[in-house]
């Protein structure tokens, strides 16, 4: 008999009051994407991730809200092209 190390993985969790349907998290990291863009190139990288079932997606990570500590590779909170 196989045993499940992981009982509680696929078990849903309420954060507030917002039901996460498992334990599954994508956590914080730049994504590196290069632009500092919110484009289709970077909604697809954080579509993939749910599509591939993780209950939670922290995104943006390495974001910047300042022009001049930016880092292109991130996402640009600053850059009015993101507020569409
Ligand atoms: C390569 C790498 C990049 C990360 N980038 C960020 C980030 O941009 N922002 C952030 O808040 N945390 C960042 N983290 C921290 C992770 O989101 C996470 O909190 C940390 O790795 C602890 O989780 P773990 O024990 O599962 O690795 C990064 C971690 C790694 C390994």
């Amino acid at each position: 008999m196989t045993v499940n190390p992981y009982p509680n993985l696929f078990r849903s969790i309420n954060i507030g009051k917002k039901v996460i349907k498992n334990r599954i998290v994508s956590s914080a990291h730049g994504d590196g994407l290069r632009d500092g863009l919110i484009n289709e190139n970077l909604i697809r990288y954080y579509e993939r991730k749910a599509i591939g079932g993780a209950g939670l997606i922290i995104a943006f990570g390495s974001a910047s809200v300042y022009s001049k500590a930016s880092n292109p590779k991130y996402v640009s909170l600053w850059d009015d092209r993101n507020k569409e």
